[in-house]
This record gives C-alpha cells, structure tokens and sequence, in this order.
C-alpha cells in the first residue's frame, strides 16, 4: 500500500519521529528540539554515517518527538539535490518499515547553501519517487486476504521548504502517471488503453485531448504511424495533449513534448532474438511525455505546451509491414523499410510532421527508447541527446541538471543525414552499416522537425532525447525496480523556466 503525503506546518502536536538530514560531524542547532539532549545521543552512538546510511536514536525524556531518525548526507561541501532526495527516499523507507504515519523533517548543518525552496522540493522529489509502487497486478497470491488501508503520511516541514516540497508532490503525481502506464503490461496497456487513459486524465485535469484514431491517420497521410502499427491487437493513434492557459496569449508559440510509445516492440518480421523481454518499457517515451503534461496541468504553469504521442504496437501477421517496403510520411518524405525493428522513429516521423506544421512550436523536445546504440554509449543513468539549437539544448541540460535527470550530447550533422538516405525512396530507416546508430535514429527523425527538415538541417529548436538506457531501473534507493519517468520532471522544469 503506499501512502499519501500530506505537508503539515510545524506544530507542537507530537509526530511520530523527528527525521534529522544531517552532514557529517554536524552538530544540531537550537532549531532542533532538545538539541542538547540530541547531541549527547548522538556522541554516545558516535554517528558518522555516510550519505543515505541511516540510524534510529530513541529519547526517553519529554522530548517531542522521542524517536529520531538520523539520516547521514556525507561530506557537507559536497551535498547536492540529490544526496538530499535520496536521504529523503531512505527516511520514507524507513517510516513505511516502521509503519509510522508522521513525521517531521529537519536539515541541519548545511548553512546557507541551499535555499528552502531547493531543500523542500528535493525532499519531495525523494518521497515523491519512493513512495512510488506497481502492484495492481498482484493477485491471490501476493496480495493479503484483508486488503491494509492506505495509510497517510503527514510530513512536518520548515515554513520556508513547504512550498518548494507541494510543488514537488504535483510534479510527482505525473511522474507516477508515467510510470504506472508504462509498467502496465501490453496486453492491457495497448494503443486504446492508452488513448482512453489519456482522455479520462485530460478532464480530470483540464487538458484537452484529440485522439487522431487511425482513419484519420489514413486521411493525414500517416505512413509510418499506420505501417508499424498494423498488426497490432488495437489500431495504432495519436493522441494531442494540449495545455493552453489564458495568460499564453501573449506567447501563443508553444512547447511542443513528443513521446514514442511503441506499446510492445517484438521486432516485427526483423524479429528480436529473445522475443522482446521488457518492450513493454518501448512506451516510456510516451508515457512520460503523458506524466508531464498531467505534471504542467497540475502545476497550472503560464506556458502554452503541447504533447503528442504515437501509439502502436510492432507485432506480426498478415497485415504487418515488411522489410522492402515504401513508406509515405505526412510531410511527403518516403522511406524504405530495412528494418522492422528500427520502427520507433517511423511512429516519431509521422508525431514530428504533424506536431510542428499543426503547432508551429517555439521549440520541440522529443522522449524515445530509440536504440541500442545509446544504453552501450551512456548506461543506464544518463541520457543522450541530439540537438538543432545550443540554446534549447543548454536549457535542456541545465533542467536535467535541476532535477537529477542528466543527459548529454551527441553529434548531429549532414554526414549523418546522408547516411539514411535511400537509393529507391528518400530515406531507409536503417543504414547498411550499424556505425553511429544512435544517431541514425537522430538524423532520421531529422527530416520531420518543421517545414525546411526534408532539404536541410531543421531550423526549429529541438531536441532528440533517447532514453532506452534511462526509462527503466534496476532499483535503489530512489526508485524501486522498473520504470523510471525519466524526462517527466525535465519537461516539467523546462515548460517552467522557458
Ligand atoms: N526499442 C528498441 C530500442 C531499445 C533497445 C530500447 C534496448 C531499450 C532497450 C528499438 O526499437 C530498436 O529495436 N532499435 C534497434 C534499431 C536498429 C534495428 C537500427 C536497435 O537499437 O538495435
Ligand atoms: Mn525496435
Ligand atoms: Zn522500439
């Protein structure tokens, strides 16, 4: 069961435990209550815990509260908002395992170096993305006869965090949409399920949502959206997500998120080895774009943003596209198929095309588990990128940085444009030679972004973000095993600072 978190000024009603965030060999202040009798506790248990490590000190006296739960943050010159979100993450687990429904959080020890409003946000972001758990499928087994009652948190925080720590917990229940939809399995979560999902979110937070079902696909000439959804169980769609407040009048231009969500990825007839174990995490691309737009609702941010998703599931039948076929675009540019499995950017193309002639964005940013090639580059923690505009691009980076969602830069230029070009059609959807192939899937997606991006390097802002490395976890601290919503709280801090 997991919780809701409920912020609570400081009170002199009693919580459950004190949470004490603190560096190493920092002394409490006054600000902590009973600091002398604190003090001496800590002396005798002699903690010096490294960062996340931590400890629980029990007061007998009047003290309030009489547990208190020692969190270490390590060297204090070299805490950031991360070591904070993950101290956090460690407290919250600590709580849940005590069963502890309040409890009031205190920093100590790191001066002035980070503002309230960092520390609330962080701590929030921490239990924001611990509290997070997938057992909706847990049957008779797993799943206690007596179902628990969910059981809520109150967290006591400083006046100064608890704005910075509401805003963290909005952010997050996006973050959860994502990775709820894209944990949900593939024979649920199909392109209807989603398009249905996304309707349903969109009233409950004032969206508007269009969903382009695939006879209007047809009509708007969306090859690539159609061909790799062909055989799938539920026709593929697109689904326009649109956050347009009263004060974007004056900034009618918006930010345009983009999300593949190639619902089950087997390949195709270019059929993966293993059948595709964990493809079901194909959709985080979309899923996230999804958890952001719920983040920027929730948020009721100034900026006109748009999001859309390309929905389709790359199965095989009688239906499904070929390898050697010629695919049209919405934009005109023809491709031919020398991979089925190279599928995400057909989807992406026809979401490209469309989004930027419909919308005619600021900037575009896109979210894809696009390749391969990028998990063997950069791992699992950190993202690569693609860019037409140094300036969205450090914008990008700097709210990656914000957030502890980091990407970093890979080339673009018109030698890898020219590597998917195609003798019979403009394009093929995959070079003959594996070299650069996360790029590949760059320079592919190249020549949808905007009007000139068929005969030139497009002139509108956009970044390319492939997350097939950063979509899913192993599990830590943080975040439990399976979907991460990397790029919810980038797109979310980006559409707020633009
Ligand atoms: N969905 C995969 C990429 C992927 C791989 C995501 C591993 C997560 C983990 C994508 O559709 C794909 O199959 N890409 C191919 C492209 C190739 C055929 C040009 C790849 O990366 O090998
Ligand atoms: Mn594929
Ligand atoms: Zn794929």
């Amino acid at each position: 069961m997991y919780r809701k978190i409920k912020p609570a000024p400081v009170t002199s009603k009693p919580t459950d435990a004190l949470v004490l965030l603190m560096p190493a060999k920092a002394e409490p202040t006054a600000a902590v209550p009973d600091p002398l009798a604190l003090a001496s506790l800590l002396g005798q248990a002699d903690v010096t815990l490294s960062p996340g490590q931590t400890r629980t000190l029990y007061h007998t006296g009047r003290s309030r509260p009489g547990r208190t739960l020692v969190v270490g943050l390590g060297e204090a010159e070299k805490v950031t908002a991360d070591t904070i979100r993950r101290a956090a993450a460690g407290a919250l687990r600590e709580l849940f395992t005590a069963k502890l429904t309040s409890a009031s959080f205190m920093v100590e020890g790191l001066g002035e170096s980070m503002a309230g409003a960092q520390l609330g946000r962080a701590i929030g972001d921490g239990l924001a993305l611990a509290n997070f758990g997938f057992d909706s499928y847990h049957g008779k087994s797993k799943r206690p006869t007596k179902p628990d009652k969910p059981i809520n948190l109150t967290v006591e925080l400083p006046a100064d965090q608890r704005a910075g720590f509401k805003q963290a917990l909005k952010i997050g229940e996006g973050v959860t949409t994502a990775r709820t939809l894209s944990a949900t399995p593939p024979n649920i979560a199909n392109p209807l399920y989603i398009a249905r999902y996304c309707k349903a979110l969109a009233k409950k937070t004032g969206l508007k949502c269009t969903v382009i079902d695939a006879r209007k696909a047809k009509e708007l000439k969306m090859g690539g959206l159609l061909a790799v959804g062909a055989a799938g169980s539920t026709p593929p769609c697109m689904v326009v997500l649109e956050w347009s407040p009263g004060s974007a009048k004056t900034k009618p231009k918006p930010l345009l998120l983009v999300g593949k969500g190639v619902t089950f990825d087997t390949g195709g007839y270019s059929l993966k080895g293993d059948g595709g174990k964990g493809m079901k995490y194909d959709k985080c691309g979309a899923m996230n774009v999804i958890g952001a737009m719920h983040a920027i609702a929730n948020l009721k941010l100034k900026q006109r943003v748009v999001g859309i998703v390309g929905l389709a599931e790359n199965m095989i039948d009688r239906e499904a596209y070929r390898v050697d076929d010629i695919l049209t675009f919405c934009n005109g540019v023809t491709c031919e198929v020398t991979n089925t499995d190279a599928e995400g950017r057909l989807v992406l193309a026809d979401c490209l095309a469309y989004g930027t002639k419909t919308y005619k964005p600021a900037a575009v940013i896109d979210f894809a588990t696009l390749t391969g090639g990028v998990v063997v580059a950069l791992g699992k923690k950190i993202a690569g990128v693609w860019s037409t505009s140094d300036e969205l691009l450090g914008k990008v980076k700097d709210a990656g940085q914000t957030v502890g969602e980091p990407v970093w830069q890979l080339p673009l230029n018109d030698d890898y444009r020219k590597m998917m070009q195609a003798k019979h059609a403009d394009l093929h959807n995959s070079a003959p030679v594996r070299e650069a192939h996360a790029t590949q899937g760059a320079a592919f997606l190249s020549y949808f972004v905007g009007q000139d991006a068929p005969k030139q390097i497009p002139t509108t802002p956009w970044v390319h973000i492939d997350i097939a490395g950063t979509s899913n976890t192993d599990g830590d601290v943080l975040m439990e095993k399976g979907p991460t919503g990397f790029g919810v709280r980038l797109a979310t801090e980006l559409a707020s600072t633009l």
